[in-house]
């Protein structure tokens, strides 16, 4: 089975998830893109969305289906999002797509994050993926020095604006042995406006699509994970 269909599986298993009458929180790239044309198929089901980016909000409006202000909402009970790295923690890195404040914003305000991911994307140790972070401009030379004193070859996304006008850079070789302490170091770091770590808040269900099925991951309260075929 392809990438491309094993995002599609895992799209369509999310929907499991949607409730009668939520507003669901949306994320952003090529497997949450798949998510919002299933999503289509049971728009009547929803109060409308929420949406981690433009390029989503405009999808999801052209599926017809109602994309709301994050302000005029309360605590919503799902987000669905994709993962550019996620361990069996169900730690992320998340911003290939640039969206990462946005999602980190939306992920907060939900309940449940199931995050949907096609086998690729599971790592023993996050890292091998170029970390992202936004970053307000004119911080780009200060920031990019914290991050060589982690340890990390900092590089700028070139020809990039996030939506909300600031830069990306792309951090390698960082040794992430302990994703919760590296978010909360990095986040203090002056002009930095996000880490695409997502290990503070992580996802709360990994759907990741396989050959054979979909596997489900998930955290027991008593701090054991847990994980079984659908
Ligand atoms: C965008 C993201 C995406 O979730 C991540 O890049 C995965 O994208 P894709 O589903 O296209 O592989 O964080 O900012």
């Amino acid at each position: 089975m392809s990438i491309t269909d094993q995002k599609k599986r895992v799209a369509e298993a999310a929907l499991d998830y949607v409730q009668a009458g939520d507003i669901v929180g949306v994320g952003t790239g090529s497997t949450a893109n798949c998510f919002i044309d299933a999503l289509a198929r049971i728009k009547g089901k929803l109060d409308g969305t929420v949406a981690s980016s433009n390029a989503s909000a405009e999808r999801l409006r052209q599926h017809g289906i109602a994309v709301l202000d994050l302000s005029q909402v309360g605590t919503m009970p799902l987000y669905v999002d994709g993962a550019d790295e996620a361990t069996r923690n169900l730690h992320l890195i998340k911003g290939g797509g640039g969206a990462l404040t946005r999602e980190k914003i939306v992920a907060h305000a939900c309940e449940k994050f199931v995050c949907i991911a096609d086998q690729s994307k599971l790592v023993d140790r996050l890292g091998a993926f170029p970390l992202p972070v936004e970053v307000i401009p004119m911080a780009q030379s200060p920031v990019s020095r914290e991050m060589v004193k982690l340890g990390g070859q900092p590089e700028l996304r070139h020809d990039f604006t996030t939506d909300n006008g600031n830069i990306i850079v792309d951090v390698r070789n960082l040794e992430i042995a302990n994703p919760v302490e590296l978010e909360r170091t990095i986040n203090q770091v002056p002009g930095v406006v996000t880490v695409g770590l997502f290990a503070l808040r992580a996802a709360d269900v990994l759907l990741l699509g396989s050959e054979t099925g979909v596997e489900v991951l998930t955290w027991f309260e008593d701090g054991t994970g847990h994980s079984h075929f659908r």
